[in-house]
């Protein structure tokens, strides 16, 4: 029987409903002319394409070339996503200091739980206060981060997510100062914010302190799916930077991949600037119309072009609203019980943007929907992240893992805060709190 091509016909079919894509990647299926003709520079390490680990010439220019648009100390590609730059980055602070703690936001992606079980990093936790507003875990605070550097003195580096899914933004500039001031790393997981140095507030975590920055380039820049940018600040040495992303990393980086960025960063220096001062206008009006349609929106400060839309508050699910978008023709990133989110970019055209406002307009407005989901106490971890991960672990039914040691984290909505993470002890207030959520089964060590 022939090969019916389910995978491809199926990218196929979905390109026929011709939606406006306010998802990653950022290129929103436009991006730049130059990305059309990747295909012909799909090739290898040849003499004259340099080599992505042992960067000399033409790869190494590149790089230099994003790390002056960052006002980097050293800029490396990534071909493997931001999660091969947290990776390194959690590599490089632990060898660095010698020391395997990490003071880390519990807002966290499961790329920072798998790497610290691949590294057997100790986490101490940081866990956000619920500052955004309902339906949204809230932001970590320099003082938080001042308390647990004077309990844990011997601490590799402090590890914060911002932004997060939600666009939602840690007060990096405080986190920083409290950082240098107890002299340990600052590293940030800036996944969806590696646009924020092109908008009027240069909002990047780099240009506000941090060391360290692992910034998914695909998710908001017209950057080809797995392109990243990784960051280092003068305080971080990068001689063994590259060995780092070595480590984890393929062999056989993509080309096009790699050529993506590159045209990325000619993009941004010479058009960057206005292109994002006209998007963050745009999002403005959105937003405006947003909440004057009751639409929740996330308090405190933002990234001021991504589009998170708390529905609940008109009563009605995230999940509703991505269906009333899909029918105006605007395919979201993400919906939740209680959320949207819309990722916004400069290839948007004001087609799209119109689509955007015609579903805010159709959503239909109710009583809000009960935000009842509080997060449980922290659980006790009896086992390290590493060893959970690596033990033989069984999946049981949620209602009997009261008492059993995560191998896993659970997360109700993968963006957000794990309920519990590999190693930790399931309470009978996780059990509930899972069940809650709609958990039948949870991944438990034997
Ligand atoms: C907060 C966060 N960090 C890291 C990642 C991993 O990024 P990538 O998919 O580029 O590897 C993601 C992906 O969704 C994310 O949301």
């Amino acid at each position: 029987m022939s090969h019916q091509t389910p995978l491809y016909s199926a990218l196929v079919r979905r390109l026929a409903l011709d939606r406006s894509a306010f998802h990653t990647p950022g290129h929103s299926g436009k991006g730049l002319s130059a990305m059309q003709d990747l295909l012909r520079l799909d090739v290898t390490e040849l003499p004259d394409t340099d080599s992505l680990y042992e960067a000399q010439h033409v790869i190494l220019q590149s790089e230099r070339g994003a790390a002056e648009m960052f006002g980097a100390a050293r800029t490396l590609f990534s071909a493997g996503g931001c999660t091969l730059c947290i990776q390194a980055m959690l590599y490089l602070a632990c060898v660095q200091s010698g020391k395997k703690k990490i003071i880390a936001d519990r807002v966290l992606h499961r790329s920072a739980v798998n790497a610290m079980a691949l590294l057997d990093l100790q986490p101490v936790w940081l866990l956000p206060r619920a500052d955004a507003g309902p339906g949204f875990p809230g932001r970590v605070s320099p003082e938080q981060a001042e308390a647990l550097l004077q309990q844990h003195p011997d601490t590799a580096a402090v590890y914060v997510t911002s932004p997060d899914y939600f666009g939602v933004l840690a007060d990096i500039q405080g986190i920083a100062r409290v950082c240098r001031r107890h002299g340990v790393l600052l590293l940030v997981d800036n996944a969806h914010g590696a646009h924020l140095f092109l908008t009027p507030e240069n909002l990047h975590p780099l240009s506000l302190g941090a060391d360290m920055t692992a910034c998914s380039a695909h998710k908001t820049l017209p950057v080809l799916t797995g392109g990243a940018f990784f960051n280092l600040a003068k305080s971080v040495p990068a001689a063994h930077a590259k060995d780092a992303m070595a480590l984890f990393g393929s062999t056989s980086p993509s080309y096009p991949v790699m050529a993506s960025l590159d045209l990325c960063v000619q993009w941004a220096q010479t058009h960057g600037k206005a292109a994002y001062a006209a998007l963050q206008e745009r999002v403005e009006r959105i937003r405006q119309l947003a909440a004057a349609k009751g639409v929740g929106l996330p308090r405190g400060k933002t990234d001021p072009v991504r589009i998170t839309l708390h529905t609940a508050a008109l009563g009605v699910t995230g999940h509703q609203a991505a269906d009333i978008f899909r029918a105006h023709l605007a395919e979201p990133e993400y919906a939740d019980d209680s959320n949207l989110v819309l990722i916004a970019t400069p290839f948007h055209t004001e087609r799209d943007f119109l689509r955007v406002e015609q579903a805010l307009r159709a959503l239909p407005q109710g009583a809000p929907l009960p935000q009842s989901h509080k997060l449980p106490s922290l659980p006790k971890a009896v086992l390290s992240v590493r060893q959970a991960v690596f033990s033989p672990w069984e999946e049981v039914p949620v209602s009997n893992s009261a008492g059993r040691v995560a191998a896993a984290a659970a997360c109700p909505c993968p963006p957000g805060v794990p309920a519990v993470m590999p190693g930790e002890q399931i309470t009978e207030e996780i059990v509930r709190f899972l069940k809650n959520y709609g958990f039948l089964t949870v991944k438990v060590v034997k």
